[in-house]
């Protein structure tokens, strides 16, 4: 059957690239994440990630995971799906939340944006 792997390098609609280094026998995942847009004003870095996925259903697994950028005071955290067509091509359909530093209290409700990225394997490039 068409199974699905976080595994590998990812990349999103924006041209955002995720590379997966490993699973855990309890679904812990790890690796980093290389931005293609930033909505501060430093220059864009890798930034660690951590997250976990469902060990069962490894058709259509869930997961979600943090980004805290290492190049930003921002945290993101994604929960998605992976889904695997009938030729095996997997994508990731997920909906995320990026955390921006308030200034103050009163900041604090312009704080929060929302959005959605669609990530498909990527090839790797030499260097
Ligand atoms: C920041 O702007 O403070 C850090 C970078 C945030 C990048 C966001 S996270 C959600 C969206 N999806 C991406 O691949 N990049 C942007």
């Amino acid at each position: 059957s068409k199974e699905c792997s976080l595994i590998g390098l990812w990349q999103n609609d924006l041209g955002s690239e995720m590379k997966v280094m490993g699973v855990s026998s309890t679904g812990y995942f790890f690796g980093t994440y290389l931005t293609s847009v930033t909505s501060s004003d430093k220059p864009i870095s890798e930034s660690p990630i951590h997250g976990s996925q469902q060990m069962g259903d490894q058709e259509q697994l869930t997961f979600g995971f943090t980004v805290a950028w290492s190049f930003s005071d921002s945290t993101t955290v994604f929960v998605g799906q992976c889904f695997v067509d009938d030729k095996g091509k997997e994508t990731l359909q997920t909906m995320w939340l990026l955390r921006k530093k308030a200034d103050s209290r009163q900041d604090n409700w312009k704080a929060t944006l929302v959005g959605t990225n669609v990530f498909t394997r990527a090839k790797y490039k030499s260097p």
